[in-house]
């Protein structure tokens, strides 16, 4: 077996690379469309290869912590770049985990030298959006809901990502219990042999979901909420009132925990600044309609009091008590 390549180019230049993808930024508000120039840069800047595996033991990748830094480093510079860069970072760790060799190392030979923009995409949605995307018969078109795809037209490799475990764990859940009523009906006509059969049928079918569901909790971190800051419980001071602007977002910390304030038809909120789906900063976030968009994987929040609007979060967002005392902004979280 030939040895793995160093697959790994540093960021070096990252810094002057987000420099210019800021100065950028508005002139790419004021025409979206795919933003090569800032992929180019980030290509240039090694960035693209930030997360590819270690090739020997000395060779030391960046910790989850570094990675976060960097997308959120990009997210800062121009949101929307960040959003798409966050997804081929993402899928940069998944084709290194799961695609089969030769395909794996071809691919990432390819993300190292800096020819490759990849993505994830969402086509998972909740039941109530629609059916979630399947592949059909041709095996090259899908076919249902998508619910996310930062990058469309652009990426180079879209890794989309349909409800399959989830739809097991759902189904292996609702046999379960229908295996159990099953048995608690045919025990309550005497037939004791019928009843134990179907119990034992639905712990097998309990263990199947429960495995699953650890899967889903615990590897892939669906539905996992990422915050895990002690909240403030005191009232605790901010920023000065006048700082709070309507539809915009502050940046503002409560003892230890960053926080993010905006007004809304007059009221200040305030929220947990870090995102409870992969830990975005919501302050750079776009508002609009009383809820702010992380701008990471797009999940909405209402401002009011943190509820998940739309996913891809699980959790909802830690909400503050606001009161404004002498002009200055006090928050405490809600009990
Ligand atoms: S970090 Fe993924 S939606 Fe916020």
């Amino acid at each position: 077996m030939s040895a793995t390549p160093d697959l790994r180019a540093p960021p070096a230049s990252l810094a002057a690379a987000l420099d210019e993808i800021a100065a950028g930024a508005d002139e790419r508000d004021a025409r979206p469309s795919y933003p090569g120039d800032a992929f180019e840069r980030l290509a240039a800047a090694g960035a693209l290869a930030l997360n590819l595996p270690a090739h020997d033991a000395e060779d030391q990748r960046p910790s989850f912590a570094e990675e976060l830094a960097t997308v959120r480093a990009v997210a800062r510079a121009d949101g929307s770049v960040g959003r798409i860069y966050d997804g081929h970072v993402n899928a940069v760790e998944r084709l290194a985990l799961l695609a089969p060799e030769p395909l794996r190392a071809g691919e990432l030979a390819r993300v190292a030298a800096g020819e490759l923009t990849l993505g994830v995409w969402g086509a998972d949605p909740v039941p109530a959006e629609g059916e979630p995307a399947r592949l059909d018969r041709s095996g090259e078109r899908l076919h249902g809901v998508k619910v996310f795809c930062s990058g469309a037209g652009g990426v180079d490799r879209a890794l989309v990502n349909v409800r399959r475990i989830g739809a097991v764990h759902a189904v292996a859940n609702t046999a379960a219990l229908l295996l159990y009523v099953g048995s608690l009906r045919a025990r309550r006509r005497g037939r004791h042999g019928r009843g134990v059969a179907l119990g034992l049928m639905g712990v097998g079918a309990l263990a199947a979901g429960g495995h699953l569901g650890g899967h889903l909790s615990y590897d892939k971190g669906v539905g996992v909420n990422q915050t895990f800051d002690a909240l403030p419980e005191e009232s605790t001071s901010t920023v000065p009132e006048d700082e709070v602007r309507e539809g915009e977002a502050t940046r503002a910390s409560a003892g230890d925990v960053a926080i993010l304030l905006s007004r809304h038809e007059g009221r200040v909120y305030a929220l947990a600044d870090r995102c409870t789906h992969r830990g975005g900063s919501l302050a750079d976030g776009p508002l609009a309609d009383g809820c702010v968009t992380c701008p990471l994987h797009g999940s909405i929040f209402r401002l009011a009091d943190g509820a998940v609007v739309r996913g891809p979060a699980g959790a909802p967002e830690p909400a503050f008590a606001v009161r404004i005392e002498d002009g200055t902004v006090d928050v405490r979280a809600v009990a």
